[in-house]
């Protein structure tokens, strides 16, 4: 009914349009992902709600609706993103309700109104009367109506919330408040870097050991060949007293944008971003099958010894490993789809899918080049400079590849559109193994 492009791997609309992740966390013995989701459209046009998954594994999902929807004025034009807080035994849902006013608005500097909306669950699935929080008049004077995403977590007995937001000067900035109860928010600061876009979408601070992370999804960073070569980026600096540094991107792919972390039972951090992005030239042709976008697999952030920070696919999806598969150097060989291939680099290789779609890595450079009219739906070239790769592993569903190089140091992800359900691999300088992988089980129809 889908169509071929439909992923085994990946969260995926029942219907219609996903972007960001939201609410991600693990209550009630499950794991819960919300995102946004406009049931309504597949070309993001229809309105914005909080579509819910929940998993006891991360392997067995099940699909358990349409959890938020706009039905007050003051989220009328969308149940924008937001994160989950535990407390006091409750799922606490924070979210953005955006408000357009009609009249002739730039909606930068008015015209939006963007409130913090909380809700509260016992279940994930039943919810309170939604409660405003927040609303542009408490945010500070310097602000455009640009603020959103809030991202709430818990230190020291005390409550904090992080937004993203835009000042009347076009420079992007996060803001930080704090509370005792979830209810009563004071201002705490903002942060801020010189000259590094004009709003920054999507904050989340979070530790991992002893270093502080400040993730982002900027927009309006200056573009070159081996950074920020999307329309926005995503990325993270690391955060000391005051200072926020060496901002590196989450991913160096086409589709990429707006991640979230939580806390896993057991103290792990888990990544999960949107596989899409916004005002892209390039396109996903799923739209005319009805659905459009999903998910990355869910990513466990270590920091290594030498204080890289690491991402790689939660070992859970290990348990989907089926037949072995291998594509020794110098081989042209049908691989089927979804599978895992991996593969010690020495130097540098080339590996080609389906003759168009090519991994490269020269010493210095990773470069993922579609040509044209290939699989890629108008996707061009990638690059990310690399001084050191020393491995790399792929992770490829029915439309999408996740390329984890150098032990997780640089990952990229990208939509690609094969014609049937296995590729040509043509392998050169390197040797592949991996497995075929079994689906995930989703439940799109839920209950
Ligand atoms: C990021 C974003 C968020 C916003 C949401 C609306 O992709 O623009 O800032 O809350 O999408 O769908």
């Amino acid at each position: 009914m889908f169509g071929k492009w439909r992923q085994k791997l990946h969260l995926e609309p029942p219907v219609g349009w996903l972007n960001d992740p939201n609410g991600l966390c693990f209550f009630g013995g499950k794991y819960h992902v919300f995102f946004q989701y406009s049931p309504d459209s597949a070309d993001g046009s229809g309105k914005k709600c909080w579509g819910h998954y929940e998993s006891p594994n991360l392997l067995k999902w099940q699909f358990a609706g349409t959890a938020l929807s706009p039905d007050i004025p003051e989220d009328r034009d969308g149940v924008y993103s937001g994160s989950a807080i535990i407390a006091d035994g409750k799922m606490e849902l924070f979210y953005t309700g955006n408000v357009k006013e009609s009249g002739n608005h730039d909606y930068i500097r008015s015209g939006r109104g963007a409130n913090v909306i909380r809700v509260s669950s016992p279940d994930g699935r039943n919810f309170s009367p939604k409660k405003v929080e927040l609303k542009n008049s408490d945010y500070p004077e310097y602000c455009s109506c640009h603020v959103r995403d809030p991202k709430l977590w818990e230190e020291n007995g005390q409550y904090y919330m992080i937004l993203g937001a835009r000042t009347l000067s076009d420079e992007g900035c996060a803001l930080i408040y704090s509370s005792k109860n979830l209810d009563e928010w004071r201002f705490e600061k903002k942060m801020s870097v010189p000259d590094f876009g004009y709003m920054w979408e999507c904050p989340d601070l979070f530790s991992v050991g002893r270093q502080r992370f400040l993730s982002i999804s900027p927009q309006g960073l200056k573009h070159s060949d081996t950074k920020h070569q999307n329309v926005y980026s995503s990325g993270y600096f690391r955060a000391g007293k005051g200072t926020l540094k060496h901002f590196e991107e989450w991913d160096y792919g086409f589709d990429f944008y707006a991640p979230q972390t939580f806390e896993a039972p057991g103290g792990r951090r888990i990544l999960i971003g949107w596989l899409g992005i916004v005002d892209s030239p390039y396109t996903n042709p799923t739209v005319s099958a009805g659905w459009q976008h999903c998910l990355t697999l869910p990513r466990e952030i270590t920091v290594s010894g030498d204080g890289a920070v690491l991402q790689n696919p939660v070992c859970e999806l290990e348990r989907l490993r089926g037949t072995e598969l291998a594509v020794l150097e110098g081989e042209c060989k049908h691989i089927p789809l979804p599978c895992e291939l991996s593969g010690k680099v020495d130097g540098s290789f080339e590996l080609t899918l389906d003759g168009t779609l090519t991994l490269f890595y020269d010493g210095k450079k990773f470069r993922l080049a579609f040509a044209e009219g290939g699989l890629g739906s108008g996707r061009t070239v990638r690059n990310c400079a690399m001084e050191a790769c020393r491995d790399i592993r792929v992770i490829a569903d029915m439309s999408s590849l996740e390329i984890y190089l150098d032990g997780g140091r640089k990952v990229l992800s990208t939509r690609f559109y094969p014609d049937g359900e296995a590729v040509a691999l043509h392998a050169r300088g390197i040797s592949l193994k991996g497995w075929r992988l079994n689906g995930m089980e989703v439940d799109i129809y839920g209950k």
